[in-house]
């Protein structure tokens, strides 16, 4: 596939759904046919159908009005991995894929899997497609990186709420992730300063703390719990108490899924053991609720702002940041640049090999700006 010139292409939606995929698809699929005549397809549900040989071409019109619109016109999975594919995958749709190449697998799991990527190079061929656009999060790209080593032309396209794909600064879908987030977190502090209780917000992010950091600092509340600061109970109940006794009764706690107590354990909520990250995290919010209560005796709340997160129109920051890295992706395919992930470094677009990428997360420093911006305004990590 290397050494053909590119006159078709295919592009893709991988991992979790988030605000500004289609304002992707739009800009990689407009650029492909204004600017280089090239043939677009899209390829539905991800590797799924890639793996299914479900795609169709795309034309102008079906990428016209589509900017502003969440979720994506392609479908998306999170559950397909093509290199550990399940092996009762035909006689059970839908079901899918294991650990990404290099993770370790699930137990129960392991030995049912088969790869079944060549497959999808065949597929590829049988189009005529000489490149793949693969848009997504880590589990995406762990598997365009296992194209890209098969000779395929890939380049990648960050996307996820969670901010957490390494080797950018930001990816598109946080910024919508972030002010969803923080709207909420407005409407709630309302609530609990008139009934004077604490409300614990739980928001995602997988094993990063950057919605609730960011959505935190935004809503000034007032104690933030991050996974990567494992918070002490006993802090955040004399922190509660504490401004109860100084006459502000109320308290909004913003917690991360992925949130823990020192020396404990992240909370899940359950376990799809084909999928390339098999644990589902959810219930932080409910496990504090109940133990402030019980030590404090103050009135608890949980809020579990969930997919809420993932849904609705892309603010214009990811709006303009997904046509960037849209066009961005076809600009360095035709330039011969092959097996990258597009990227935003210092406030500059460029782009980092797939391989450095896989198997890699972004969490928050410790050490981070707004941390240190957020504990001088005395916001509290419950440490
Ligand atoms: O990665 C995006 C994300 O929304 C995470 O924040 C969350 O932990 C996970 O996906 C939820 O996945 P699902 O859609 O499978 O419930």
């Amino acid at each position: 596939m290397r050494k053909r010139t590119i006159k078709s292409i295919a592009v893709m939606t991988g991992g979790g759904d988030c605000p500004g995929l289609n304002a992707v698809i739009r800009a990689v699929t407009k650029t492909a046919t204004n600017k280089f005549g090239l043939e677009v397809w899209g390829i539905e549900d991800g590797y799924l159908g890639l793996i299914e040989d479900r795609m169709h071409v795309l034309t102008y019109n079906d990428v016209s009005n589509i900017l502003t619109v969440g979720g994506t016109i392609l479908g998306s999975s999170n559950v397909v991995n093509p290199f550990k594919y399940p092996l009762t995958a035909g006689k059970t749709p839908r079901l899918a894929p294991g650990p990404v190449p290099g993770a370790k697998p699930c137990p129960q799991v392991a030995g049912l899997m088969r790869d079944v990527s060549d497959k999808c190079i065949e597929t590829l061929h049988s189009h005529g497609i000489d490149a793949l656009i693969c848009i997504g999060g880590d589990g995406t790209m762990a598997s365009a990186a296992g194209f890209a080593k098969k000779g395929v032309n890939v380049i990648g396209v960050p996307k996820t709420i969670d901010n957490d794909l390494y080797g950018t600064d930001i990816t598109f879908g946080f910024d919508t992730a972030v002010t969803t987030a923080t709207e909420a977190l407005d409407k709630i502090h309302t609530t609990a300063s008139s009934h004077h209780r604490v409300m614990i917000v739980e928001v995602m992010g997988r094993y990063a703390g950057w919605i609730a950091l960011h959505a935190g600092v935004a809503s000034g509340s007032d104690c933030l719990l991050l996974p990567e600061i494992p918070y002490r109970l006993d802090k955040i109940c004399d922190f509660v108490l504490g401004r109860s006794k100084r006459g502000r009764r109320f308290s909004i706690i913003v917690a991360a899924e992925g949130a823990k107590e020192k020396g404990g354990e992240m909370v899940v909520a359950k376990k799809l053991p084909f999928s390339p990250d098999p644990i589902r995290l959810g219930g932080v919010a409910n496990v504090l609720a109940a133990k402030i209560n019980e030590r404090t005796g103050l009135d608890c709340r949980e809020v579990v702002l969930g997919h809420v997160q993932r849904g609705g129109t892309p603010t214009p920051f990811d709006r303009v940041l997904a046509t960037k890295f849209g066009h961005a992706a076809i600009e360095l395919l035709m330039k011969g640049v092959r097996g990258q992930l597009v990227v935003l470094k210092d406030g500059k677009i460029s782009s980092i090999r797939l391989s450095k990428v896989a198997g890699r997360i972004r969490a928050v420093p410790k050490n981070h700006r707004l941390i240190k911006a957020a504990l001088a305004v005395g916001t509290s990590f419950g440490v």
